[in-house]
């Protein structure tokens, strides 16, 4: 054994047995189920275009603290601010989440041979969270940055940032990688922590939350690009 290897075992065990690696991984389960949660919650409130213009928009003022204003309209400072929240939820969560990237083309490949000498569906599952995990890291900061600079929210504003400003070319793309991460965490954290013991059953609720958030999520980014063809620019905002 090279001095190279004796060290990398040696990290591994210390790892493995540290106090620190417990408190990381409650960490990043604890961020991960608020940020799953967030998700469910985000998609269905987002996807209420599909229910008409004066839904998002009812959505939107409620969710900025409309009932808080004389005008009944929210404040985008809300969710400035909130952005900026789940930005430091995504970065401690992201932070943790990165000692378990395998490092090197060797773990890569090893992790690559157990996969295929092995069936089982948690590893896999592991796997493509693993995948996903590492194209949010690139495309999910954009997106919350969007909102933190450019809070504007509402069925015109949306609908010219989606289909005007070209954010349909980042959903497209993020849509299916946090919604598969998300059940993924969500399923796994609740198999970690003993929540139930029918794998089975738990698998299918997450297979079906993937499927029904997909076509939600579809569905209303399709909306959002038939309502922006149809604005004239400068978009003024909606008011039913
Ligand atoms: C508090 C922070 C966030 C706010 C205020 C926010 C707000 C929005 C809004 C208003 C839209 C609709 C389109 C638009 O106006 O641009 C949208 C779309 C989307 N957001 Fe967020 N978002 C936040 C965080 C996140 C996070 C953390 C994720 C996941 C990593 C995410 C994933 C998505 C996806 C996938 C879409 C497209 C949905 C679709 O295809 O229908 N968002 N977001």
């Amino acid at each position: 054994m090279n001095v190279k290897s004796l060290l990398s075992h040696h990290n591994h065990y210390a790892s493995l047995g540290s106090p620190w690696s417990a408190k990381a991984d409650k960490v990043q389960s604890i961020t991960g189920v608020m940020l799953g949660c967030f998700l469910l919650a985000h998609l269905h409130f987002e996807s209420s275009i599909l229910l008409g213009k004066e839904a998002f928009y009812h959505v939107v003022q409620f969710l900025e603290g409309g009932m808080f204003s004389s005008t009944g309209h929210g404040f985008p400072i809300v969710t400035k601010v909130f952005s900026i929240f789940i930005m430091a939820v995504v970065i401690i969560h992201a932070a943790v989440a990165l000692r378990r990237f395998p490092a090197q083309l060797g773990q890569w490949r090893a992790l690559r041979r157990h996969m295929h000498g092995i069936n089982h569906k948690d590893s896999h599952a592991w796997f493509w969270q693993l995948v996903t995990g590492f194209i949010l890291f690139f495309l999910a900061p954009v997106h919350i940055f969007t909102m933190i600079t450019n809070p504007e929210i509402g069925p015109y504003l949306s609908a010219e940032r989606v289909y005007h400003a070209n954010a349909w070319l980042l959903y497209i793309l993020l849509l299916p990688a946090v919604v598969i991460h998300a059940m993924i965490g969500l399923y796994r954290v609740a198999v970690k922590w003993g929540l139930t013991r029918n794998r089975a059953g738990l698998r299918k609720v997450a297979k079906f939350l993937i499927v029904y958030l997909m076509v939600i999520g579809l569905l209303s980014l399709v909306s959002y690009i038939f309502i922006g063809q149809d604005l004239t620019l400068p978009v003024t905002p909606y008011r039913p």
